[in-house]
């Protein structure tokens, strides 16, 4: 049985793109959360905060992730707060290698701040809002197998690493 790849981190941290390079070049599925609750819901993530609430989406996130869980010897794009129930992340462990990518508040801002669909930064200071999140999540990202530095603009070192590892 193939385990499954998967990646966890802050939004921004460059989970999809490079989990979509991952699906290229080993030749697996990818599976974005994201897009099984966007699917599942026929609502973008941003409208199912707006009408359903947070709550809500925590629980339909579990759903998504544990029948993703069930899969092997695929990429699994997380959402950046999968991590705040740990049955989720106990399920991505069970069958597969959990490699957080690792990016600061300050990066994650410069990457983001043009954009308007992540419900959680629509704030007047994203920037700290990015802080305070970050803390709050950091110990749970550290409980990844893998911890990857996803700072630089490229995603050339992420993948490169991510393919090191796994070869080990
Ligand atoms: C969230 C991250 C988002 C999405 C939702 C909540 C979070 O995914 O799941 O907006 O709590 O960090 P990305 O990390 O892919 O942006």
């Amino acid at each position: 049985m193939g385990k499954n790849i998967v990646l966890i981190g802050f939004m921004g941290s460059g989970k999809s793109m490079i989990a979509r390079e991952l699906g290229k070049r080993l030749k697996r599925q990818v599976i974005a959360i994201d897009d099984l609750i966007e699917a599942r819901e026929n609502l973008s993530i941003h409208d199912i905060f707006k009408a359903k609430g947070e709550v809500y989406f925590r629980d339909i996130e579990h759903k998504a992730v544990k029948e993703a869980s069930c899969r092997e010897n695929v990429v699994i794009d997380c959402g950046g707060g999968v991590v705040l129930r740990k049955e989720n992340l106990q399920a991505l462990k069970s069958n597969g290698i959990v490699f957080y990518l690792e990016a600061t508040p300050e990066v994650i801002y410069q990457r983001i701040k043009g954009e308007t669909h992540r419900p959680l930064l629509k704030t007047s200071d994203p920037l700290g809002c990015i802080k305070e999140l970050f803390h709050q999540r950091l110990p749970l990202y550290n409980q990844a197998d893998h911890t990857i530095d996803a700072n630089d603009a490229s995603i050339e070192g992420p993948v490169a690493e991510i393919l090191k590892r796994i070869e080990k």
